[in-house]
């Protein structure tokens, strides 16, 4: 499609005097010339060595970051288990997954998906029973959510623990429990 010489004068009028320094990606390919083998893009006339530069860096970034970041949102998402051990030797003097026997806290194998509170012989506190009542399961949310601060998600636990301050440590630990059923 050919824009008319008229609509590409006003392009370039509106670009030069936006004062954003910024050109834009349309602008610069408009004028790619095919040599050899590759297809050379080359900027417009108005469209200084820096534009032309910045264009180039924010291309790259564009690109890279399509490339990059939904694999790496993917790969935190689902969390690594063999971290999530690691992080679990914070949580080992308290708590079992192994076996299913208590410590000073409740057996954590299978926690995930499991209703809050109710390992049998295990006594709760009250707060924590009474968070059971308006939070039935431990979800992967919920989990997340607890672990990042107990004493604020549960006022009142006697889990003497501080919390987790990193989202991958959490999502790490949360991928570590689920292969603890
Ligand atoms: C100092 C001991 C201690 C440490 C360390 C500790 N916990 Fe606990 N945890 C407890 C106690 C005690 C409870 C019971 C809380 C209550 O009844 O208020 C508990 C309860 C829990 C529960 C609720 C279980 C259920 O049956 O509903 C989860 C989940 C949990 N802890 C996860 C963890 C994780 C994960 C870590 C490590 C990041 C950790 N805890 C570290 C002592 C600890």
């Amino acid at each position: 499609m050919r824009r008319s010489a008229a609509a590409m004068a006003e392009r370039r009028r509106i670009v030069s005097s936006s004062g954003t320094g910024i050109v834009s990606m349309r602008d610069l390919f408009v004028n790619c010339s095919v040599k050899g083998r590759g297809i050379k893009p080359r900027p417009t006339a108005n469209a200084t060595k820096d534009q032309w530069s910045e264009a180039m860096t924010r291309l790259t970034i564009t690109l890279v970051s399509l490339l990059v970041l939904p694999a790496a949102a993917l790969a935190q998402d689902a969390g690594d288990a063999a971290k999530g051990e690691k992080v679990f030797a914070q949580c080992k003097a308290c708590h079992d997954v192994e076996k299913g026997v208590n410590k000073i806290g409740p057996t954590l194998k299978g926690v995930i998906g499991r209703t809050v509170a109710s390992v049998p012989d295990y006594k709760y506190s009250t707060a924590m029973l009474d968070f059971a009542k308006t939070h039935p399961a431990w979800t992967d949310e919920l989990f997340l959510t607890y672990i990042e601060n107990p004493k604020k998600e549960v006022p009142g636990t006697k889990m003497a623990y501080a919390g987790l301050k990193k989202p991958e440590d959490r999502a790490n630990l949360l991928a570590y429990l689920k292969t603890r059923q």
